[in-house]
């Protein structure tokens, strides 16, 4: 039987299959089904650096209420707000450490941020704590306008730097596609010492509720269509960029895995799927990807990973093409 064995940032994984973080990794009786199921590595739950605000604040807004405090600058408030940071941080590392303690795969905690002031604490006691990786996920919308080009991409490897200069583990960037330059932002990252690149994370979209005129969300999940996006990137980013990439969206079906190695993903990272089909459809992914090979020939990846990059491919314009005039023109 064919070897899915894959390194990725020096882990050790069974296969190339990541569940990404989500929901799916909160509780201990989950992951050990993915675990069961064959997953490769899990990346757990983001940490909000938003929501660890947020409830800071509200806490801090609630005890000044109750006249526990009584001058809001003192350095009882610096206590305070550190103290309940703490709070929330540990019931975080405390899940690490009981994750670490009953899975053999390698666990990936998750920084969701946007500022790089919080993310060098969080990211050292993350490691402490027993994390085999960090994943970083960077959540800056380009929202507002008078925004230069590239304050995301400097906000972006700021905070890369940062947490780099804290932790020993490896650091992988989970991006969204939302830059003016790309693949630019990749070789910066690269530069800054990122140990892997996860493209890309996928946000909810807004919908309109046109019976109740009212701004809805939707799309949840993502569908097999986010796929060729993805694909693009993974193609023409892993020609040029030595980093492990891991290919994050729109991965439902086993084919999808086959397509992101061959156009040179180190792993895979799946959610939607796993939410719509159960964790059975890892296992299910798995047994294909090994009848896939076989019948191909293949005894391990690297026999065929990347060999349909954008440098390797006879038809390597395809993955630079947005209009396809030739074939738009034939539709009637
Ligand atoms: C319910 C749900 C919760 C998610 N929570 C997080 C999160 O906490 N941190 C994060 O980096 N990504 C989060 N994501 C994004 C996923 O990790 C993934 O990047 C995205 O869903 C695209 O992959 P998919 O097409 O396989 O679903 C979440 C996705 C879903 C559906």
């Amino acid at each position: 039987m064919a070897d899915l064995t894959t390194n990725y940032m020096g882990l050790t994984l069974h296969n190339p299959i990541i569940i990404g973080s989500s929901g799916l990794t909160s509780s201990l009786n989950e992951i050990h089904e993915l675990e069961k199921n064959g997953a490769g590595a899990i990346v757990l739950k983001s940490l909000f650096e938003e929501q660890i605000m947020l409830e800071t604040q509200h806490k801090l807004e609630e005890a000044a209420k109750n006249d526990f405090i009584y001058d809001a600058y003192s350095e009882t408030l610096d206590y305070i707000d550190v103290h309940i940071r703490d709070k929330q941080l540990s019931g975080y590392l405390e899940h690490i450490r009981e994750i670490k303690a009953s899975v053999m795969i390698p666990v990936i905690a998750s920084i969701n941020c946007i500022t790089s002031h919080e993310w060098t604490y969080f990211a050292h006691r993350i490691e402490e704590a027993g994390a085999d990786a960090l994943e970083l996920n960077v959540f800056v919308m380009p929202f507002n306008f008078n925004d230069p080009c590239d304050r995301n991409m400097k906000t972006t490897v700021d905070i890369l730097q940062k947490v780099k200069r804290k932790v020993h583990i490896p650091v992988a960037v989970k991006i969204s596609p939302y830059f003016s330059n790309l693949g630019n932002v990749l070789i910066q990252l690269a530069g800054a010492g990122a140990d892997a690149m996860v493209l890309f994370n996928r946000f909810a979209g807004p919908d309109i509720d046109i019976e109740k005129l009212e701004v809805s969300v939707a799309n949840r999940f993502s569908a097999p269509s986010d796929l060729t996006n993805t694909l693009r990137w993974i193609a023409v980013a892993s020609s040029r960029i030595k980093t492990p990439l891991a290919a994050s969206t729109g991965v439902h079906h086993w084919q999808d895995v086959v397509k992101l190695l061959l156009t040179g993903a180190q792993v895979t990272q799946i959610t939607s799927a796993v939410y719509l089909n159960g964790p059975e459809i890892i296992h299910q992914i798995l047994d294909n990807i090994h009848h896939w090979m076989d019948k191909k020939g293949f005894n391990y990846i690297d026999q065929f990973r990347g060999k349909l990059s954008q440098n390797k491919t006879d038809n390597p314009e395809v993955y630079e093409r947005l209009q396809f005039m030739k074939y738009f023109s034939e539709i009637r």
